[in-house]
């Protein structure tokens, strides 16, 4: 088996297979470019973490599917027949989310920069709670939050910066004072202040039932100790909160940790680390009801491809190209947007084949950066081959843009 097969993504005499069916018929009956996502592989996720989960706390576990990582429909229906829960960031989100049948009591709502418009929108939806992101965010919600919620307080969580992150490029490193390029990290509440806005919550008429971080996107294994330590000083600040007498209902330690995207990658221990969470809450004898993690890219990144079809080989100046029918920034944006994102591409037709020459997969966009892979070992490809770009189902259709007016490929789930 290659490192990169799953149960949705098979070879079978040296083709590629999606969930039982050949890429390259697939392409054929549907077109391309294509994304393809699997449910079963989905499921499977999902249901590995609730295993995960259940075996290492007796705590209610809750599994936050982070939908910004992909949201279609009929992934979100999926996932809320599994059992998910939602991190939302957006009204839209919101919206998708409830469409797809969530109610608003599984909703975590944690947007940043957020408007009174927004707010409004959010409080509108009875049951949802909402993570703050600033102390200076409660006066713009004590703004629009309407009287006849006087009485009903309204569910709050903070979101706090444990001054520590992690994250495959510093883009995605979403907690600490500055990340690794060193852009000022804008995200939630500084440690010396969340007492002051779990306070400021209460008195305002809210109701603060969790605490909540989230410390970037993209873990590997040597990210481990750095999370390890965030989460002894979330736990820290949650014993703090329950000495001042705040009844916490949940701890949420986010997302982060992905699928394997690269042959080199050293997976971060997921089990490892969800264990070593429900074990520092168990010893610490805190009293809440919920520990939630917020995975996006675990649950759909490698139950997705994106297949493309090859309209010419060029050579130019020593280099060999695979022009492909689409464009990155419309269909796999990650290697155009970060240097450090990965995603192998494999022939559907075949796998293996001599001589493998160095290859640079380019796009119909115009810009350099317009490459699916570069300098890629492949085998001999020629016009008209399907190539599956993989790992396509997270931050692919989700962050996918109209650019040069070039069309987002169509989705199937099968
Ligand atoms: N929770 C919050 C509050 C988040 O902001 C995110 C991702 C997640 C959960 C899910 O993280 P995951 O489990 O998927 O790593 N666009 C980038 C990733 C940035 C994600 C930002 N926040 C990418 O293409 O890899």
């Amino acid at each position: 088996m290659r490192w990169w097969e799953n149960d949705f993504l098979r070879v079978r005499d040296n083709r590629i297979f999606l969930s039982g069916r050949e890429a390259s018929e697939v392409a054929r009956t549907h077109g391309t470019p294509l994304y393809v996502y699997g449910k079963d592989q989905i499921s499977s996720n999902f249901r590995r973490l609730q295993t995960i989960l259940r075996e290492a706390t007796p705590l209610e576990g809750r599994i936050c599917y982070a939908m910004k990582a992909n949201p279609n429909p009929a992934i979100l229906a999926l996932l809320k027949s599994e059992g998910a829960w939602i991190d939302a960031v957006s009204p839209g989100e919101v919206r998708a989310a409830m469409e797809a049948g969530f109610t608003p009591r599984k909703i975590l709502f944690t947007g940043t920069s957020l408007s009174t418009s927004d707010l409004r929108s959010a409080f509108g939806q009875t049951g949802l709670t909402v993570n703050i992101d600033a102390l200076e965010q409660i006066e713009l919600m004590v703004d629009v939050k309407p009287r006849s919620f006087r009485n009903k307080a309204v569910r709050v969580s903070v979101r706090w910066n444990p001054g520590l992150g992690r994250g495959f490029s510093p883009r995605a490193i979403t907690a600490g004072e500055r990340s690794s390029d060193g852009t000022p990290i804008k995200f939630g509440v500084e440690k010396n202040k969340v007492l002051a806005t779990y306070k400021k919550a209460a008195e305002s008429g809210f109701s603060p039932v969790g605490l909540h971080q989230h410390l970037g996107s993209g873990w590997e294994k040597e990210d481990y100790e750095t999370v390890k330590a965030a989460v002894d000083k979330m736990v820290g600040i949650a014993l703090e909160l329950e000495r001042e007498g705040f009844r916490l209902e949940f701890l949420d330690f986010g997302g982060g940790f992905g699928p394997k995207y690269h042959k080199n990658q050293r997976l971060f221990p997921v089990q490892e680390y969800i264990r070593y969470f429900c074990g520092k809450i168990r010893q610490t004898g805190l009293r809440i009801k919920a520990v939630a993690i917020e995975p996006g890219k675990y649950l759909t990144a490698d139950a997705g491809v994106l297949l493309l079809r090859v309209e010419y080989i060029k050579e130019s100046y020593g280099h060999l190209f695979a022009c492909v029918d689409g464009g990155t920034y419309n269909t796999v944006p990650r290697p155009a947007i970060y240097s450090q994102a990965h995603h192998e591409i494999v022939s559907c037709t075949h796998v293996d084949g001599r001589p493998r020459r160095e290859i640079t997969i380019a796009g119909n966009l115009c810009e350099t950066g317009d490459v699916f892979g570069r300098e890629r070992l492949m085998p001999p490809l020629k016009r008209g081959d399907i190539l599956a770009v993989l790992c396509a189902g997270a931050y692919c259709r989700s962050m996918a843009s109209n650019f040069n007016l070039r069309q987002i490929p169509k989705e199937i789930i099968i």
